[in-house]
């Protein structure tokens, strides 16, 4: 294997965009090593962290990502805080950066944080000084699902470079979209984004990435299929006529599943609106991995924590 230089002690992951290939790689690398540790029965917990704490701040409804970072947190011995904004002094109208101070104020390392605005991770990096992990901002980005996402292709298929992906639905409103289409280029995928032409971005912002209006040119020939959640909650009324036509023109299903690759890999980042973007079938056909996504999120997430907290050094 190449020397990889690369190093994350100490660095906040706000965005993909500013990573570079090595810092990627670096990440896919320790995840494996990870997954195999967690995966191998028995004790889970390694030392890593032990001695650190991690407050888990969520803005925003979350499932799986909370769920992962806080158990990738304890497998590594950290002591893991999760703080939810209806529980909290934030519904006594407590300032975002009022918030963050008081987290600092009782010595925690590392913040893991999602918020519904833009820019909200890249504030706390401004605002106080433990390390900031971005676990969704907005409609920006969502680093640890993009990696996951990479980290999950790589298992299947061997490789991530040449491989032939399309990102589809609603691509203007999603953070996930928007991260995947950085780490991916970085790593040699080409990409297709499709949807409505009132879900995709009104100006073009990613570079050589082929942006399509009809799903069957971006799903020709693919090797994986990332299907994205429509968001219904970060929509104004009337993008789409209609979900039951979403479903008809850019829903995926084992017909549109016929113009990918035989062994396409589906990807959804969860949660799913069934019968809209994505159907029960492809859900839980073979080729889908979106089991693996949420299995493989704990092991991503590991070797950010590690990498950051720790350097990495076992
Ligand atoms: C994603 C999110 O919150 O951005 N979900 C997740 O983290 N698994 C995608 C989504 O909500 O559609």
């Amino acid at each position: 294997m190449e020397k990889n230089s690369a190093s994350l002690f100490g660095k906040s992951v706000v965005a993909l965009k500013n990573f570079s290939a090595e810092e990627i790689r670096l990440v896919l690398n320790t995840a494996r090593k990870m997954k195999q540790i967690v995966r191998r029965g028995g004790e889970k917990k390694l030392p890593n962290l032990r001695g650190k704490s991690i407050v888990n701040l969520f803005y925003e409804p979350s499932t799986r990502t909370r769920t992962s970072f806080e158990l990738a947190g304890k497998y590594l011995g950290a002591d893991v805080v999760s703080i939810n904004s209806g529980t909290s002094s934030i519904v006594k109208g407590e300032s975002l950066r009022d918030t963050l101070r008081t987290i600092e104020a009782m010595g925690v390392d590392a913040i893991v944080m999602r918020h519904k605005a833009e820019g909200a991770a890249e504030f706390a990096t401004q605002v106080v000084k433990p390390i900031i992990i971005n676990a969704g901002d907005g409609a920006h980005a969502h680093p640890s699902q993009a990696l996951l996402d990479l980290f999950t292709i790589e298992q299947r298929k061997g490789r991530l470079a040449g491989l032939k992906v399309a990102i589809v639905g609603d691509i203007l409103h999603s953070r996930v979209a928007r991260s995947d289409v950085y780490a991916m280029t970085k790593m040699g995928m080409e990409v297709h984004l499709a949807g409505p032409k009132t879900l995709l971005p009104r100006f073009f912002e990613f570079d050589g990435v082929k942006v399509h209006e009809s799903i069957e040119h971006a799903i020709q020939g693919a090797d994986v299929i990332n299907v994205l959640r429509i968001q219904l909650e970060r929509q104004q009324a009337g993008l789409f006529p209609s979900t039951r036509e979403y479903a008809r023109v850019f829903g995926i299903n084992d017909n549109r599943l016929r113009l990918a690759k035989d062994d396409v890999l589906i990807l959804h980042p969860g949660p799913q609106n069934k019968g809209l973007e994505i159907s029960s079938e492809a859900t839980y056909c073979e080729r889908s991995a979106i089991q693996e996504q949420v299995q493989n999120g704990v092991s991503v997430r590991m070797a950010l924590l590690d990498l950051t907290l720790n350097g990495g050094n076992s």
